[in-house]
This record gives structure tokens, sequence and C-alpha cells, in this order.
């Protein structure tokens, strides 16, 4: 560990970790978001989020796709999509899904932290969701930045990242166990800096504090546009909500109300992701 409590750089080993969690992976990307009522929640905000920001016509690259459940949502807004993700697995899963599809442009294997492929200002849009910023550890601010170059001017970048306080909350009782096994400097590092690395896990991310998200935008040279919380009152299962789902009417206003908590201040760090959206200054 470094003097200032920061880990030090990524290494090729880290990548290569964190490319065979998401190979071994494979599909459950998919299922993920929608085998239970927090997960489809979850879903309609991205969804709702992301068309606000896409328009039919717009060339967009996604980054991170994995197996594309995005990718289909970038499809039926009516968007010419260049597909990557760092995991071939996950290309390959997405690739099989979407061969007979006009939209896809092409599919292609990309670091998140090295977009020096693709010329200024070539992309409408880019869509990095379900955390390719938050794998970008010290490299962050040159990823974001990256992508700034690559949208034309009043381009947006729609992306979401691990939310530090929301995750705490969320998986409290495994951050209490984890911090008796490794000791509670561990968590305090982890709690200071948002890097999970301290924590030594099989998965380790970059975590951030809405304000932390705000602040990368901006050095970066950019402005966030929306900023939302990943799921405020539908974090966990619950029985009442099995009911609400049940009916179609109420399910709908529930949404609303929901996706609408989720963007207020105080709501955006309470959940286990930040969606956000921002463009060049
Ligand atoms: C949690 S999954 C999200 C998949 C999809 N975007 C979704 O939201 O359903 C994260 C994806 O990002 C990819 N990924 C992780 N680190 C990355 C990086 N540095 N550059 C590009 N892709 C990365 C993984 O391989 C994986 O497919």
């Amino acid at each position: 560990m470094n003097l200032d409590g920061t880990i030090g750089f990524m290494t090729q080993g880290d990548r290569h970790m964190m490319r065979a969690y998401y190979d071994e992976f494979g599909n459950a990307e998919w299922e993920r978001h929608e085998k239970d009522i927090p997960g489809r929640v979850s879903l309609e905000i991205h969804r709702r989020f992301l068309a606000r920001f896409v328009n039919a016509g717009d060339r967009v690259l996604e980054i991170g796709a994995g197996p594309g459940r995005f990718t289909l949502e970038l499809v039926n807004l009516g968007a010419q999509v260049v597909v990557t993700d760092f995991s071939p697995v996950q290309l390959e899963l997405n690739k099989t899904r979407f061969a007979n599809s006009a939209s896809v442009e092409s599919w292609q294997i990309l670091d998140i932290c090295d977009t020096s492929m693709y010329a200024d200002g070539e992309f409408d849009a880019v869509l990095a969701y379900g955390g390719p910023l938050s794998y970008a550890f010290e490299n962050a601010d040159e990823a974001l930045a990256g992508l700034f170059r690559i949208v034309r001017p009043g381009g947006v970048i729609v992306a979401s990242v691990m939310s530090l306080l929301g995750s705490w909350r969320f998986f409290l009782e495994g951050v209490i166990q984890e911090s008796e096994n490794i000791g509670e400097d561990a968590n305090d590092a982890v709690l200071r800096t948002g890097d999970l690395r301290h924590m030594g896990g099989a998965h380790v991310c970059q975590m951030f504090r809405s304000r932390d998200i705000t602040e990368l935008v901006e050095r970066c040279g950019g402005q966030v546009l929306a900023i939302s919380g990943r799921n405020w009152t539908s974090l966990e299962k619950s029985e009442a909500l099995v009911r609400l789902e049940g009916d179609a009417d109420r399910w709908r206003r529930f949404l609303e109300h929901e996706i609408a908590a989720c963007a207020e201040p105080g709501a955006l760090d309470g959940g286990t992701h930040i969606l956000l959206a921002a463009k060049r200054d």
C-alpha cells in the first residue's frame, strides 16, 4: 500500500483476474436483470435513464456490454451500436445474441482505459453500464477523459459505477464478517478510498460516493447532466413488492415513484450503483 492509503496502479495481474472473473460469469449478467424484483426495478431505472439520452440514428459505443441486456435497449432505441467488452467470453455471448441484427456495426475487444483506437468525436454517445469505470481504478480519470474525446461536442456519456455508501449498507453483514477476518484497518481503508482491493476478495472494484463521481466528471472536462441511485425502496426482496408487481396499475405507479425517488439528492448514494449522464463542457 502507498503512504497515502492508495493501493498502487492496477497491474496486468489485476486485469487478468477481472477478465477471468467475467469470463467465468457467462450469461449470469443477463439473468441478473430479470431474476427478482430488485433486479427488474433496476433494469427499469437503467432503461429509462438511457432512453433520455440516446436517440434513433445515434452511433453509440457500448463498453463492457456483457451478454447485451443494454445492447438490446440500444437496438430498440434505434441506435447503431459498436459493441465492446474486455472479456472475450462476454463479447462472444453478445455476438451470438445479436449476430443477425443490422443495428450492431461490430464487436471489438476493448479496455475502457484505452480508447485510442477511435477518432475524436466519432460517436454520438458512449454507454458503460455495469461498472467498467469502477474497474479502471487509478486510470479512471484517463479513461473518462478518453470517453469525452471520442464523443462529438454535445454528445453524452451514460455510465453506472458501484456506490460506496449504498453497497456498505446493503452488504453490511458481509462487510462486518470480512472485517472480522481481515481486520478493521482494511474496512477503514475501503470506506476512506472506495477501493475494494483493500479487502482482497475475488471481486475488486472502485466504489464511489455521488460527490466523487461529480468531481471525476468535472476534473475530466465534463458536466453531469443527470445522476441517479440504483434502487431506493426496492433494494431488498419483499412480499409486499410481489403483491404490487402482480397489479399492473399499482406496479406502474410504484415504478414512477421509485425512479423519481432515486434521482433525489438524498437517494443518490443509497443504492448499490450510481447512474450518471455527462457531456463535454
Ligand atoms: C457487471 S457487467 C455489466 C454488463 C452489462 N453492461 C450490463 O449492465 O448488463 C461488467 C462488464 O464490464 C466488463 N468490463 C470490466 N472491466 C472492463 C474494462 N476495464 N474495460 C471494458 N470492459 C470491462 C466485464 O467484462 C463485464 O462484461
